[in-house]
């Protein structure tokens, strides 16, 4: 991160006449608004055994989610979401924005099978296509920057030719596509990052001039996870006695002072009133020092109050705010490489428990949310460490092998099993493997040092799961176009550097 920041930095903008974003305000005119009641949620599944997705469906609407982001159109679960009328917002993955740029029919038949093939009354609700998924995030070195613009024209022109007009484009980006510049570090100085500007603006213009979303990705919680003198209820949205004031603005929290930055980037190059949409919010459970159950609430609920309130961001009061969550489930087979935190950003656990209270309407209801029902698991059986093993030399070994091919990440310093003891930790890695593998009894050997059990070796605060039966053998997701996407929170960095 402190190399993408010194990149920035070293760039000057001041060519451009800087316009407060906050004398802009006034004259807004169109206001970005959801008209469903309730903030999205975000469903991933790079995890190794998938829930059903009916099953997860009926948990959608019995907890009142009204608006659904995938990342890809699962054939799976769009049949589940038949006649359900949750709002879908369907995701290409970047690997495929090269041929749809490149070739008009491409685009054509993704919209033919993966839209028109669902949009009929009482199938599907797709509101909106996202094409490619924070395309421009500084670690894919640009690969993707040249295609983003075609792909998105070629799927907006297939879905105009398909009869779609209620179906809006949008692309997500990573709130690394702008920043403030470090001389005048606060919202209103917001510009995009100069390498990307003009491709950034030419899909800002597509997007404006075809009334369509601008989707964004933000992340306080990686300003606190990259910066250790970063004020913790800055993150929050409690209030903070360390506030930001830009002009007359007021900021107690980053998410605000964010969004508000592209704000006023948007209002540099004159799009006013351009409806944006969060498309990427949340809060991990495990995996950090600050991701627990505590502070995901925290979060969590602190976002869904503040975005249904109406409140709007300083610079654009009076809104309620279109966000999704991330997000649904736990997902253990999600790329580390930004941190183990990773795994661990579902509200609900792997297998559709809920891990906290959340009110989805915003309004003070404590209700606690409805799990997956009926959720099928595997026996109650777990692999632990041998305690008659005599021989442990092999152990680091098949500690390491075990943890490779499966899910070591709850402990790790600040994590939820990070206290367990060397003979735990081993039961720990031998348990992930052996469920991650539908328990099959050969996955319990390790050289003779594991022993299967019927014995929970969990404690109050690290569990040892038992993994859901899907019936079948695990199947990974193919290749992740998600590996690096929680890098770069540069911006949030940046802003904090006057109120400390
Ligand atoms: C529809 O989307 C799925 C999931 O991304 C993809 O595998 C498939 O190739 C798409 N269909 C077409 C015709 O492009
Ligand atoms: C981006 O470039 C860096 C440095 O050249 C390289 O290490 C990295 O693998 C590249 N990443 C991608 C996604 O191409
Ligand atoms: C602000 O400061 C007051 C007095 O020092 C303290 O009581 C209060 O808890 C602080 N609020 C926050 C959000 O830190
Ligand atoms: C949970 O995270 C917060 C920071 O976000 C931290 O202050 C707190 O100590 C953590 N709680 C536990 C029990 O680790
Ligand atoms: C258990 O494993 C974790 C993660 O590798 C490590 O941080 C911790 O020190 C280990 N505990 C013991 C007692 O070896």
């Amino acid at each position: 991160m402190a190399e993408m920041r010194s990149k920035l930095t070293t760039n000057h903008f001041y060519y451009h006449q800087i316009i407060l974003c906050s004398f802009l305000i006034i004259s807004q005119v169109s206001i970005a608004s959801s008209n469903t009641s309730s903030v999205g949620v975000n469903w991933g599944t790079m995890a190794s055994h998938q829930l059903p997705p009916e099953k997860v469906v009926k948990m959608l609407q019995d907890n009142g989610f009204t608006k659904l982001k995938l990342f890809e159109a699962d054939q799976n679960i769009l049949d589940a979401l038949i006649g359900s009328e949750i709002e879908v917002m369907i995701g290409i993955p970047n690997r495929f924005l090269k041929e749809l740029a490149q070739d008009t029919s491409v685009a054509a038949s993704w919209v033919e099978e993966n839209v028109t093939a669902y949009s009929y009354n009482g199938g599907v609700n797709i509101k909106y296509i996202a094409v490619g998924n924070e395309p421009f995030l500084q670690t894919y070195n640009g690969t993707y920057v040249e295609y983003t613009l075609p792909a998105l024209i070629n799927i907006q022109r297939a879905l105009e030719e398909a009869d779609l007009k209620g179906v809006k484009v949008t692309v997500p980006f990573n709130a690394d596509i702008y920043f403030s510049p470090e001389a005048n570090p606060v919202p209103s100085a917001g510009d995009f990052r100069p390498e990307l500007r003009d491709a950034t603006i030419e899909i800002v213009n597509f997007l404006y001039s075809h009334d369509s979303p601008f989707t964004v990705n933000i992340y306080p919680f990686l300003s606190l996870y990259g910066n250790a003198y970063f004020p913790l209820d800055f993150a929050f949205f409690d209030g903070t006695n360390k506030s930001l004031k830009d002009g007359n603005l007021v900021y107690t929290n980053v998410f605000d002072a964010n969004l508000d930055t592209l704000i006023c980037a948007m209002e540099k190059y004159s799009f006013l009133g351009m409806k944006i949409i969060v498309g990427e919010v949340g809060w991990p459970t495990d995996g950090d020092k600050n991701a627990n159950l505590t502070s995901a609430k925290r979060f969590n609920q602190g976002m869904v109050k503040h975005a249904m309130s109406g409140n709007g961001t300083p610079a654009r009061k009076g809104v309620i705010m279109d966000v999704y969550l991330f997000s649904l489930v736990d997902e253990d087979a999600k790329s580390i490489a930004p941190g183990t935190f990773e795994r661990h950003w579902g509200i609900f656990e792997f297998d559709g428990r809920p891990k906290y209270e959340l009110d989805l309407s915003g309004k003070g209801n404590d209700k606690p949310l409805v799990p997956v029902e009926d959720v099928k698991y595997l026996p109650k059986t777990w692999c632990v460490l041998d305690p008659n093993a005599y021989n442990l030399d092999d152990l680091p070994d098949n500690i390491d092998y075990a943890c490779s091919l499966s899910d070591c990440t709850a402990l790790g310093y600040g994590s939820s099993c990070n206290h367990l003891t060397a003979i735990g930790n081993a039961s720990y890695a031998f348990n992930m493997y052996y469920q991650m593998h539908d328990q099959k009894t050969w996955d319990c050997d390790f050289l003779g040092l594991g022993l299967i059990t019927d014995e929970d070796p969990s404690d109050e605060l690290c569990e040892f799961p038992v993994m859901i039966d899907t019936g079948n053998s695990p199947r990974l997701q193919p290749g992740s176009s998600r590996v690096f996407t929680r890098v770069a929170a540069v911006v949030l960095v940046m802003l904090v550097l006057p109120i400390l």
